[in-house]
């Protein structure tokens, strides 16, 4: 076991990062959030890490609304490496990273996406499932590769989508499990017993 050094990108309300923190602080993971950094300055994200003395800030990526520019990526990996991280974690950041990113962090950078990969990658999966009538959805805690929602997958669970679901609350239940498989993932990574294996992720 080697306790993780964590960096936390994040969007909006950093529900996932509340998961991470709370498994830290009931002692199921050996994990320690070194930074957090969001691409808008009122990120409630920003305000979770500020209730726990978490350090953190706002990552400026103008102009830019989709990707990582490349000032912002190499300022990231400052902020990320000067913060002592060894691994980045990806909690509803809704930008591309970058190769830099994933060079200064090789097979340490890691995503949650609200859907049973590969099925909706992108963006509103959970609308996309719906759509096209799913009968199961769910989440995929990934390895981020140069590809969109496309690395080794870690961790992956399932929920049933009900007749009555509407997208909201299809994404609760979804987030349900996004705040299980993302500790869960992390415990996988701080055991060390895992290997990848082309796209597989061999556990134990
Ligand atoms: C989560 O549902 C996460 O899976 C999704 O954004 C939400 C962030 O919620 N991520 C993506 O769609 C990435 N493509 P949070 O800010 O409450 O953790």
């Amino acid at each position: 076991m080697a306790k993780l050094h964590l960096g936390v990108l994040g969007s909006g309300s950093g529900s996932n990062m509340q998961s991470i923190v709370d498994a830290i602080e009931a002692g199921t993971l050996d994990a320690e959030i070194k930074v957090v950094l969001a691409d808008f300055p009122d990120a409630k994200i920003l305000d979770r890490a500020r209730k726990h003395n978490i350090p953190c800030q706002f990552l400026d990526c103008s102009p830019w609304k989709t990707k990582l520019a490349d000032a912002a990526e190499e300022n990231c990996i400052k902020i990320l490496k000067d913060a002592g991280v060894d691994t980045v974690v990806l909690a509803g950041f809704m930008r591309i990273v970058k190769p830099k990113l994933l060079e200064a962090f090789p097979n340490r950078v890691l995503n949650i996406h609200p859907a049973l990969l590969p099925a909706f990658p992108g963006v509103h999966s959970w609308t996309q499932a719906l759509d096209y009538g799913c009968k199961v959805a769910g989440v995929t805690v990934h390895f981020v590769d140069a590809g969109t929602d496309s690395g080794p997958i870690i961790v992956q669970k399932a929920v049933p989508v009900l007749e009555d679901d509407t997208p909201e609350t299809l994404h609760a239940r979804i987030q349900v499990q996004e705040h299980i498989a993302f500790p869960e993932a992390l415990n996988i990574l701080a055991s060390g017993k895992y290997r990848i294996e082309g796209r597989r992720v061999r556990i134990g």
